[in-house]
């Protein structure tokens, strides 16, 4: 459900860089296993370095989700205790040798990356005096030893600001040879390799301006104030290479040198629930509401964690205080997708339409209806799709001549052993029970599941575009009596999905599905496609079970280029 994105490249030719960012950023998400049908296990994306031109080349951070075994944390107790825990007080080793990918994404969610308050450390405040007018006095960087070459430093500066990045690097790194005992030179080292590796968008160049940053921390002589802006660029740089957990381990330093610093806190909170330690994370921005009980970016990331948990009453007025306050960070559509969902399931329907229509308005979602957070904007969204439309006629046909095949694989699986049918687990469930069988996910096969219907995979072999679908899945799913949907969003505009009806009882009031508001049922043997990315809702009020098989597909206005390069999801 997430993807970190390391890589391990040398040299700065760029078409190498490039594709040893893609395979790297596959082996890794592969590594974390995606059950994402929904935006409600919800993914968030690392805070970027502050460098401007890194940004700009809309490279997509570490995409991670906030959603299920989260709540494994080592055995936290307390807040002192997530702050010290395990930790070094020097620097952290870093875990991992590879480096990352910075990857080119034409659709990374509108919203920007998590920004943090930017409210200072209330205990480092210099005492006021009250008949003076407050002039506040600039926290010291220098050293002793930096004033010493002070002109020199300036020289480097000014290259900085000439934006010369790989002349300043050379320059600071000479000096710094020079003159080794100088934490502020070796800081702008640091500063100088992040901005040559902006400009050459070079990972390695980042690997040496963490360890520059490293280095200027380590010295006996570093000023706090410098301390503090070189772990944070240090922090920002780990997680912009998918270390996440040096990147932690940095946060945590911080947070000890300035544990009231409701900014820097706010960020270990991320830098935690990057992770999926939600209950540190918790524990965090229960600190930092403590501090600062308005502060907007800890109450929408303590609602968000709350509404995890389940307690949607509780995290509604953390999720609406949160947003309505307008401050950096808060405005992402996940907020406001948490918000509305939590006011929806208790009951408040009204107020859930209100926010997913503010949601669209602020143009964090697509429309009311369309709230998923992972689109290429130029496609077009509509709930229903004819196969034609959706470019899947041939494929239809097979799967639709087929179904009696499939449905006989799907039920010899279900009749056998039906525990290989698993749960639905994202919480999108109100009531009842729903399980699927999977058969293809991300564009990946599960080869022990094909081997039980080897007739369904072998067509679904023959489908580039479902087989390749790395944004969906293929999946027989079957629904029990008395099973409720919630109303729920896919997390990409760029698939459709298709559902093949196998067994579909007309008992009762029927099984059906309505997607942004309008109502639809299935027929056996029959294909209905739909657009997931747009709000979905199904009722099973039948007497026995319904099964379908589930194949995404690609959107078919996406590019051949798109489907090869989209992050998997
Ligand atoms: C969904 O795609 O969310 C559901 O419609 C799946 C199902 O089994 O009906
Ligand atoms: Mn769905």
């Amino acid at each position: 459900m997430s993807g970190v994105y390391p890589s391990n490249l040398h040299g700065y030719d760029v078409k190498t860089n490039k594709s040893r960012y893609h395979n790297a950023r596959l082996r890794v998400q592969d590594a974390q296993k995606s059950k994402s049908d929904d935006v409600g296990t919800a993914k968030i994306e690392s805070s970027p370095p502050t460098n401007k031109k890194l940004i700009s080349i809309l490279v997509v951070m570490t995409v991670v989700t906030w959603g299920l075994a989260t709540t494994a944390y080592f055995g936290v107790v307390d807040y002192k205790a997530i702050l010290n825990l395990g930790s070094r007080d020097t620097e952290p080793v870093v875990e991992s040798k590879a480096e990352t990918d910075q990857v080119v994404e034409a659709d990374k969610p509108k919203v920007e990356a998590p920004k943090t308050s930017t409210k200072s450390d209330s205990g480092e405040k210099a005492a006021k005096d009250p008949g003076e007018v407050t002039k506040k006095k600039k926290p010291k960087t220098l050293s002793d030893e930096d004033k010493r070459i002070l002109s020199e430093i300036k020289i480097g500066e000014k290259l900085l600001q000439q934006k010369k990045g790989e002349k300043a690097w050379k320059f600071f790194k000479d000096l710094t040879k020079t003159n080794p005992d100088c934490p502020k030179a070796k800081y702008l080292e640091g500063k100088a390799a992040e901005m040559t590796a902006s400009q050459q968008r070079s990972n390695p160049m980042i690997g040496l301006a963490i360890e520059a940053f490293s280095t200027a921390v380590q010295m006996k002589n570093c000023p706090k104030e410098l301390k503090k802006l070189s772990l944070t660029a240090k922090s920002e740089n780990e997680g912009f290479l998918g270390r996440m957990k040096p990147a932690l381990e940095t946060q945590r330093t911080l947070a000890r040198l300035y544990p009231k610093d409701v900014s820097i806190l706010n960020k270990l909170g991320v830098r935690f629930l990057m992770l999926g330690k939600n209950s540190a994370a918790k524990k965090v921005y229960q600190e930092v509401l403590r501090l600062a009980p308005n502060d907007g970016f800890a109450l929408v990331h303590m609602g968000f964690i709350v509404k995890q948990e389940g307690s949607w009453e509780e995290a509604i007025p953390l999720l609406k205080k949160g947003t309505d306050s307008n401050e950096p960070g808060t405005q992402e559509g996940k907020f406001y997708f948490h918000l509305g969902d939590a006011l929806h399931r208790t009951n408040r329907t009204a107020e859930a339409k209100a926010v997913y229509e503010q949601g669209a308005e602020r143009g964090l979602f697509r429309s009311k209806y369309q709230r998923s957070l992972y689109n290429v904007e130029r496609l077009t969204g509509k709930p229903f799709w004819t196969p034609e439309e959706a470019g899947v006629k041939e494929y239809v046909r097979r799967l639709e001549s087929n179904w009696k095949s499939i449905r006989d694989e799907a039920l010899s699986v279900m009749d056998m052993e039906k525990g290989l049918f698993l749960l639905e687990e994202e919480s999108l469930k109100d009531t009842g029970e729903w399980r699927q069988f999977t058969l293809f996910a991300r564009g990946h096969r599960d080869e022990n599941n094909c081997r039980r219907v080897p007739k369904t995979c072998s067509i679904i072999e023959r489908m580039p575009n479902a087989r390749g679908c790395r944004r969906g899945q293929v999946k027989f799913s079957v629904m029990m009596p008395g099973t409720h949907v919630w109303p729920h969003t896919g997390p990409t505009n760029c698939r459709l999905r298709m559902h093949l009806g196998l067994v579909i009882p007309r008992t009762g009031s029927g099984a059906r599905l309505a997607c942004a508001g309008e109502m639809r049922t299935w027929t056996e043997g029959k294909v209905l496609i739909f657009d997931d990315s747009f709000e979905h809702e199904v009722w099973q009020e039948a007497e026995s079970f319904r099964l379908i098989l589930i194949v995404d597909i690609w959107h078919p206005e996406l590019t051949e280029q798109e489907k090869k390069t989209l992050t998997s999801i």
